[in-house]
């Protein structure tokens, strides 16, 4: 990675200007189908070179074949002008089939495959009811080297929403690890301090991956001044000390930790309604995003590995060969985005970010 001070700055501390580092991915990505995928797709493929594409489609993606389909739809949607890797999940269900699995990554049709608790978030009425009933699916995983991706909530309606996380974490994750020794997990989208502790805590085959959005927000947008809908996600955002905990594992260059955005897109309607949708489409700016918050935390020097090294490290993927450039050049990210016959509220809509990605 280059770290270019502008010409006519000599000292060392000079204010960084340009950043070339080698092209990210996105390691965990909402990219729809239909219209909607054809709307969002550009401005994942603007940035990343990869994605790892969240299978909570209706119905949701559970077989090789639906998987392959799913993916044609992803290079048919892409514009001409852009290169970019879809790395397709399987949804699991209390019913998946170990064999449907294996044969999913064997043919590499599969890159990992997504646990949902039932009813933890958006479609995943089809998830796991109790992961323990899924233990043997998942030691052929083990044995496979195939990585599972696990939205870390617990359901039980008697658990406060923004505790589910922690409570996730004893519940569910800790016995699971102890259950299939060698499972390859990522604790995707970590909101909390307990999080970033776990999996610093736990010494092997244990990611996590962070998103934007979480590195900016706290709950407190969700009230600013009002209800703010396309600041809710899950899991939602929390308390700023865990805000701080997630930017101090960000930031820090250890390489259990990295980018997946959850860019998950709904149509404005459907957010701003009286049950809004959970999910923020912050793919327009995300990589922009975190560096910004880089930046902030004065640690521009471990972006590259954040964004392109730690996740392919884990996934046991090459790094990408080509490069993007990010310039210091402030710009307003649109308000609005028309898709699929209305329209998307981007993160940090109408607001000035200090980092552009130059065009290639
Ligand atoms: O906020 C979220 N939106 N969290 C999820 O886990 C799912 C996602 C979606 O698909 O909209
Ligand atoms: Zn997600």
């Amino acid at each position: 990675m280059t770290l270019a001070p502008a010409p006519q700055a000599r000292h060392k501390d000079a204010m960084t200007e340009r950043l070339t580092l080698r092209r990210p991915d996105d390691w965990h990505l909402h990219l729809r189908d239909g219209a909607m995928l054809a709307a969002v797709l550009p401005h994942t493929a603007r940035q990343f070179a990869r994605a790892v594409v969240m299978p909570n489609l209706v119905p949701p993606v559970t077989t090789v074949a639906a998987a392959r389909a799913y993916a044609a739809r992803i290079g048919a949607a892409l514009p001409g002008d852009l290169r970019f890797t879809p790395l397709m999940t399987c949804y699991l269900t209390d019913g998946v089939d170990p064999a449907e699995l294996e044969r999913g990554w064997s043919e590499r049709v599969f890159a990992a495959a997504k646990l949902y608790p039932a009813h933890a978030t958006t479609n995943s009425a089809h998830g796991v009811t109790d992961v323990a009933r899924i233990y043997p699916v998942l030691e052929t995983m083990a044995r496979l080297g195939m990585p599972l991706l696990v939205h870390g909530e617990v359901t039980d309606p008697a658990v406060d929403v923004f505790d589910r996380e922690a409570v996730f974490i004893e519940r569910v994750l800790a016995p699971l690890l102890r259950a299939v020794p060698g499972l390859k997990v990522v604790f995707e989208h970590v909101t909390t301090a307990d999080a970033v502790a776990f999996v610093r805590a736990t010494p092997e085959h244990l990611g996590a991956t962070i998103t934007a959005h979480h590195l900016v927000i706290n709950r407190n947008a969700l009230f600013q001044g009002g209800l703010r809908p396309h600041a809710y996600c899950l899991p939602v955002a929390k308390r700023e000390r865990h805000r701080l905990a997630l930017r101090q594992a960000a930031v820090s260059g250890d390489p259990r930790f990295f980018l997946g955005t959850d860019s998950a897109p709904h149509a404005a309607r459907d957010k701003e309604a009286a049950c809004g949708c959970a999910g923020i489409f912050s793919a327009p700016a995300a990589l922009e995003t975190y560096a910004a918050v880089f930046d902030q935390e004065g640690a521009l020097d471990r972006f590259e590995a954040f964004t392109s090294r730690h996740g392919p490290a884990f996934y046991g993927l090459p790094v990408n060969s080509e490069t993007v450039t990010l310039v210091r050049e402030a710009w307003t990210v649109p308000e609005t985005i028309p898709a699929a016959g209305g329209h998307l509220v981007p993160f940090h809509a109408g607001e000035r970010l200090a980092w552009r990605l130059a065009e290639a």
